[in-house]
């Protein structure tokens, strides 16, 4: 399922459509971020105008514009990475960043995610932040690397 349509079900399920705010919430939850083209797709579908619905999105300090780069946690819970732990390090992972799996952060800084190996198994737990990976990752070096 594509990201429109995933709104497209949202909308469907508003009981008010004049009430674009639970959509962009979610869309705000969902990518951690709310581009142009997102904005233009939630006017078009609610039948509102381009402007009146960036305005909303403007003037709440929860939603972003595009523009800001989430920052990709992928935490490695394959076999070995999990033999070495890493259950432990994605749940720290939620309580550092108070999400879940899938989940942004309300700031809009960080995305949780789990990944099927990086191909550095024997070098496990693995975490990928951004770009980079990071090998034998404790609960310690987890907190430097995700600093809220
Ligand atoms: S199992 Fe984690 S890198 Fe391969």
């Amino acid at each position: 399922m594509d990201k429109f349509e995933k709104i497209m079900e949202i909308i469907e399920k508003l009981e008010d459509k004049s009430n674009e705010l639970e959509v962009l919430e979610y869309i705000q939850k969902e990518y951690g971020f709310i581009s142009k083209e997102m904005i233009k797709f939630v006017a078009d579908k609610l039948d509102r105008f381009e402007f009146s619905v960036e305005n909303t999105v403007k003037y709440y300090p929860h939603l972003k514009m595009e523009g800001k780069q989430v920052i990709e946690v992928k935490i490695c819970t394959h076999t070995a990475c999990s033999n070495n732990g890493s259950k432990k390090i994605l749940e720290e992972a939620k309580k550092i960043l108070g999400v879940g799996e899938d989940e942004t952060t309300p700031n809009g800084d960080y995305k949780l995610m789990t990944q099927r190996c990086f191909g550095q198994c024997g070098k496990g737990p693995n975490v990928k932040v951004g770009d980079e990976i990071y090998n034998k990752v404790t609960p310690e070096i987890l907190k430097r690397l995700i600093k809220k």
